[in-house]
């Protein structure tokens, strides 16, 4: 903790100055989301909170869509990213003409956009998700048939929930397609009784062998209803660190996966942020009117 004290201070210190707050997504590192971090939680828990801040300032220690969407529900606060290249690999692997092609194959099929998206992408889609609400917004829509993107392993999941047929698009998370049903397995003969938990965007071979799969926050939650003595998280590594500082009697089991582009984010830059107010998230305002109606609609469900 000595390491990151001075750098902790001055950050609180900044925030009071600046009146800004900082919202932390559940894989930032111990030391942000324990030491310096006003609001932790999921993608939905972020969104949800950003549109309550008073604060001028919102430093946002996630990654870029994140941040966009909180500028999104408040055009008109200063929400800064600490390190522009903190992308997602979800967000990557689709653009708004892909989306516009999709439409096109799939005429008056509702498009339900994964808030881990671009604005532009948000903008052509009909209403966002995450992964704590998939389900819901999918049978929201009162369709027999939608169109989910980009996550073809989320949109796989939701549809072994449901009678609605969804069309997936094919972009997975770089973290979890990493993990196999096969590593289920040998953590199990590894450390009998143990409980595995899995995030949806896990591949469905991994998620029928876990005993429970949902949000970040749901795996949270899970872990306090139900304190398993050994517990095993199929996601991003804080994931554990984070969630552990709470059970000190419960075991949590590696392997995990880092998200290379959550950890851009560190003390160091969220410092930086708010000494220079860098950087500023700045949407234009005609796609932000598109987007924010998507964000808006799932928020409403
Ligand atoms: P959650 O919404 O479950 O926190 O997931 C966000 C994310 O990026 C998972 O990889
Ligand atoms: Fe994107 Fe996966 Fe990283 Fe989440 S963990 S931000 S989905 S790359």
């Amino acid at each position: 903790w000595a390491l990151f004290e001075e750098d902790v201070e001055a950050i609180l210190a900044l925030k009071r100055r600046r009146n800004a707050v900082v919202l932390a997504h559940n894989y930032q590192t111990p030391e942000i989301f324990h030491g310096v971090a006003d609001i932790v939680g999921d993608s939905l828990l972020l969104a949800r909170e950003a549109t309550k801040v008073d604060a001028e300032v919102i430093v946002l220690a996630g990654v870029h869509f994140m941040a966009e969407t909180a500028k999104l529900l408040n055009p008109g606060k200063t929400v800064l990213i600490p390190d522009l290249d903190a992308g997602c690999s979800l967000a990557e692997s689709i653009t708004a003409d892909d989306v516009r092609l999709m439409r096109a194959r799939h005429p008056g099929v509702p498009v339900v956009a994964y808030v881990n998206t671009s604005v532009a992408v948000k903008a052509e889609s009909d209403v966002c998700c995450t992964s704590g609400n998939a389900l819901e917004i999918v049978e929201s829509l009162g369709t027999d048939h939608v169109i989910m993107l980009p996550d073809e392993y989320l949109a796989r999941n939701v549809a072994a929930q449901t009678k609605v047929r969804i069309t997936a698009w094919k972009g997975h998370c770089e973290v979890h397609e990493r993990f196999t049903a096969e590593d289920v397995r040998t953590l199990r003969d590894d450390h009998p009784g143990v409980t595995v938990l899995a995030h949806p965007e896990c591949p469905p071979e991994v998620v029928a062998e876990a005993d429970f799969a949902g949000s970040t926050a749901a795996m949270s939650d899970y872990v306090g209803a139900n304190r398993p003595a050994r517990v095993v998280l199929l996601t991003e590594c804080s994931m554990s660190d984070n969630v552990a500082v709470s059970y000190p009697d419960i075991a949590f089991i590696r392997p995990c996966n880092l998200c290379p582009h959550m950890k851009r984010i560190t003390l160091k830059n969220i410092r930086h942020a708010l000494e220079t107010n860098t950087h500023e998230v700045t949407i234009d305002p005609a796609m932000a009117e598109r987007a924010r109606r998507s964000v808006e609609r799932m928020l409403a469900v």
